[in-house]
């Protein structure tokens, strides 16, 4: 793996200032799942990594009159807020099936907007409620509309040294709904085509409505036209028909790996009427509009050990401190190892294993602080001071098993069993947080676990199983 250093920084102007003083050869890292990633494939070979983690700055949600938070929030964390699932519906819909829960527990949402993606689900509905943006670099702070920020694919307006700190909401009226859709080749997979609306409603008429578009062009789209088209008028399913052609052809898809130019731009047209229609159903609390369910916030539940994380003194090599497993760990390691080369290379924990090295199939999900991650996108810097179980952490006294283990063994959960322990984490992570889940949550809590074997029945069996013997 390519070398570099690791940086974090506790203040705003020390971030900056080591980024002027790269010049150019370093990156700010969130929660890493892209940055990492580009990092392993060697697509970026920064000298240095910048984490944001450390600056308190960029933390913290504040619904007041209008919504406040730090770039840093996590996507977990808005699915669990419920003034998100309350207020900001559409916004909770999209991180509720963005990538999968070990990436929804680290990714942010300033990182998503940053990437530029064309496709990231966080911007048609920070779209459709008028987001605003407030960045801020070594000459200070700036806000911009959420509208004036993207640029193109990766690209966005902001300058080297900036850096996000927050996102800031609109309180929203009442009688306000929204709702997103997307679709993908599969459940959480990069959409094919997202779409987010907003409307306001004054009985049947709309007063007001947004609507955006992700995945058809170069940019995340506002379709103002439609608006237009739509605000003052009463719904009916003429105008949802003629706001779904006009979004036809207003987007500019292209064909790639996922989907076809003429399929995007059909879907479109789909997409965007259906979202009209379920944010108008949201807007009158209509049973059928899109239900979210709220996860119990159980990471500050967990009972996990913490320690001080110390001073970085070294950005290229350093002891770190943590729990492994229930015991205090002190060991030196470089800047460049992941979560994943700390675990197995170094320390010898060879139950956690390595599949993609992408945040893709989830063989290597350990538990830090009591949810799930990606070791394998995990900087081993950022354990400091943090608890991390591994499925060796699973064995009670006597070595006994853990349910899951044990039910996984009778139920043919494990086949080859490449990628039993990942699995078995993810449901632990499942189960910590929601002890009695539905069929339909246990898929969920795996979906970022993938079986080569494809037992994927069995596996689901092991774990309702384990629930039922809980
Ligand atoms: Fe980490 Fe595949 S997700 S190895
Ligand atoms: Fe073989 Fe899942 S049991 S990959």
């Amino acid at each position: 793996m390519q070398k570099f250093k690791y940086y974090q920084p506790k203040v705003l102007q020390d971030a900056f200032e080591l980024m002027a003083e790269y010049q150019g050869r370093a990156q700010y890292v969130a929660g890493g799942t892209d940055v990492m990633v580009r990092v392993n494939q060697r697509v970026i070979q920064p000298d240095a990594l910048i984490s944001l983690r450390g600056l308190d700055a960029l933390t913290g949600i504040s619904p007041d009159e209008e919504m406040t938070m730090g770039s840093m929030t996590l996507f977990r964390d808005i699915e669990r807020t419920p003034a998100f699932t309350r207020d900001y519906r559409a916004l909770a819909q999209a991180v509720s099936v963005l990538a999968n829960p070990q990436v929804r527990n680290v990714a942010t949402i300033g990182g998503n907007l940053c990437n530029g993606a064309p496709s990231a689900d966080c911007a048609p509905p920070l779209m459709v409620m008028e987001a605003e943006l407030t960045l801020e670099g070594p000459e200070g702070a700036r806000k911009v509309p959420i509208q004036a920020f993207f640029k193109g694919p990766g690209q966005n307006c902001m300058v080297p040294s900036e850096i996000m700190t927050g996102i800031t909401l609109p309180a929203m009226r009442k009688g306000t709904g929204s709702a997103f859709l997307k679709t993908g080749r599969v459940f959480q997979d990069i959409a094919v085509v997202n779409a987010a609306a907003l409307v306001v409603m004054d009985g049947n008429t709309c007063q007001v409505c947004r609507l955006s578009v992700g995945a058809v062009a170069p940019t995340p789209l506002r379709l103002t036209h439609i608006e237009t088209l739509v605000e003052g008028e009463k719904i009916t399913p003429d105008l949802l028909d003629e706001a779904a052609r006009s979004a036809q052809k207003a987007v500019a898809p292209i064909t790639d790996v996922r989907s076809t130019e003429a399929y995007r731009r059909q879907i479109s047209g789909v997409l965007i009427k259906r979202a009209l229609e379920a944010a108008v159903k949201d807007a009158r609390q209509e049973k059928g509009a899109l239900q979210i369910q709220v996860p119990a916030d159980t990471a500050s539940q967990t009972n996990v050990k913490t320690m001080e994380i110390e001073d970085n003194e070294s950005a290229t090599k350093k002891e770190i401190h943590f729990v492994l497993n229930g015991h205090a760990v002190s060991v030196e390691v470089e800047s460049h190892k992941t979560l994943l080369r700390l675990l197995r290379d170094i320390l010898g924990f060879k139950g956690t294993k390595e599949g993609c090295g992408q945040g893709e199939c989830g063989a290597c999900t350990v538990l830090v602080d009591g949810v799930s991650v990606d070791s394998c996108l995990y900087p081993a810097f950022e354990v400091g001071g943090k608890s991390v179980t591994t499925i060796e952490g699973l064995l009670g006294e006597g070595n006994t098993l853990d349910p899951l283990q044990t039910a996984f063994v009778e139920h043919g959960g494990v086949q080859c069993g490449f990628c039993t322990p990942g699995m078995i984490m993810s449901a632990k992570a499942l189960l910590n947080e929601n002890p009695e889940p539905t069929e339909a949550e246990i898929r969920k809590g795996i979906s970022g676990n993938l079986c080569r074997c494809t037992g994927y029945v069995q596996i689901v069996e092991s774990i309702k199983e384990a629930v039922s013997k809980e």
